[in-house]
């Protein structure tokens, strides 16, 4: 089969597309002709082995894991021996990085657990651009958040896959929505109905003086004092992700902080019900960047990491 091979930490444009050996499923896993992949932070910090410090999870010396890629969408082909949830020609999706990686490829063995069914009505491309983002949007604004009717919320990073769904999930409960992210993206935010828009190179939005109840952030950017003074008396802020040493803080201050403040671990796949049923009301849609071809894998995740997107960056690989 055809799968990008990534044998060495290095830049993007080391990525090859190459010929290796299909993988056969073992009893408890299910094997999947993919449809199409989508790009994230993993594949980025994965094929440079940057941060250094994530070479601890990636592989010390090179990846442990020679094919990149976490999210997938496709049809199961064949089924080991022990798989009761799914038969030949299901059509599944799922983010896999809670069992392993490696949705660049033509197929991928992975176990059942690692996937759900696909409803017929949600197309391969937007199941894929949800799996991931969409989940961690839920977690972040409904488990963790407790979002209600008409809060006001703010999304830093918003313009890429967690920001451009969680807009959608708040406007489901009549929420008035900041974002902040900056370039080309504050066009396609204005666009898809964010209240109001912040550059985070032009303005500090910790000092715009305004207040919200509940700060959904997926870049860490800012310490934890800077986020607790723009929330209400009930406030609370919750981060996806960032970098290691904000995160770090945010751990920290959770323990000190007057108003609370959480970290999602993400639950892979745990909410797509919910988003599913979002879905087929018509009341969220994926933002689709791309796709981009397989051979053009290496250009797609340099294009992510450079923060060209507007939402998920698509792979095809039909
Ligand atoms: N919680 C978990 O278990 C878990 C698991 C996997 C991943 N994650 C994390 O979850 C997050 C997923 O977010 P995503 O998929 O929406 O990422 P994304 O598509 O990269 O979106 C993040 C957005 O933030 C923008 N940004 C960059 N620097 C910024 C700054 N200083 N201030 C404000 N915005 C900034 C980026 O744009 P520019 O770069 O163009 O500026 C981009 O548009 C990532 O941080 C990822 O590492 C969490």
């Amino acid at each position: 089969m055809k799968a990008i091979v990534c044998n060495s930490y290095g830049p993007t444009s080391k990525l090859q597309l190459r010929e290796v050996e299909k993988p056969t499923p073992k009893s408890n896993e299910v094997l999947i002709k993919v449809h199409f992949s989508a790009v994230n932070d993993y594949d980025w910090s994965m094929v440079r082995g940057e941060p250094k410090l994530y070479r601890l999870l990636f592989g010390l010396f090179k990846p442990k894991h020679p094919i990149p890629g976490m999210e997938l969408s496709g049809v199961i082909e064949s089924c080991g021996d022990e798989v009761t949830k799914f038969k030949v020609g299901d059509a599944v999706y799922g983010d896999i990085s809670a069992h392993g990686f490696g949705s660049f490829a033509e197929y991928v063995a992975i176990h059942e657990n690692a996937i759900v069914r696909k409803p017929e009505y949600l197309p391969f491309e937007e199941a894929t651009a949800l799996s991931h983002a969409a989940n961690l949007a839920w977690q972040g604004l409904v488990d963790f958040g407790k979002i209600e009717k008409d809060m006001n919320v703010l999304i830093n990073g918003a313009g890429g896959g967690v920001g451009s769904i969680g807009l959608q999930i708040a406007k489901t409960y009549n929420c008035q929505v900041t974002g902040v992210d900056t370039g080309d993206k504050l066009k396609a935010m204005k666009e898809t109905g964010f209240d109001y828009i912040i550059d985070y190179k032009k303005e500090d939005f910790t000092r715009s003086g305004n207040k919200y109840d509940l700060i959904l952030d997926a870049k860490t950017t800012r310490a934890p004092k800077a986020y607790q003074k723009m929330l209400n008396p009930n406030g609370k802020y919750v981060t996806v992700g960032g970098k290691i040493g904000r995160l770090l803080q945010i751990a920290l201050a959770q323990h000190v902080m007057k108003k609370p403040v959480y970290i999602v671990p993400l639950d892979a796949n745990k909410d797509l019900e919910q988003i599913h049923v979002l879905y087929e009301s018509g009341k969220i849609k994926p933002l689709i960047d791309g796709p981009f071809s397989l051979e053009k894998t290496g250009e797609a995740i340099q294009y992510f990491g450079e923060g060209k997107h507007h939402g998920k960056v698509i792979v095809s690989i039909k």
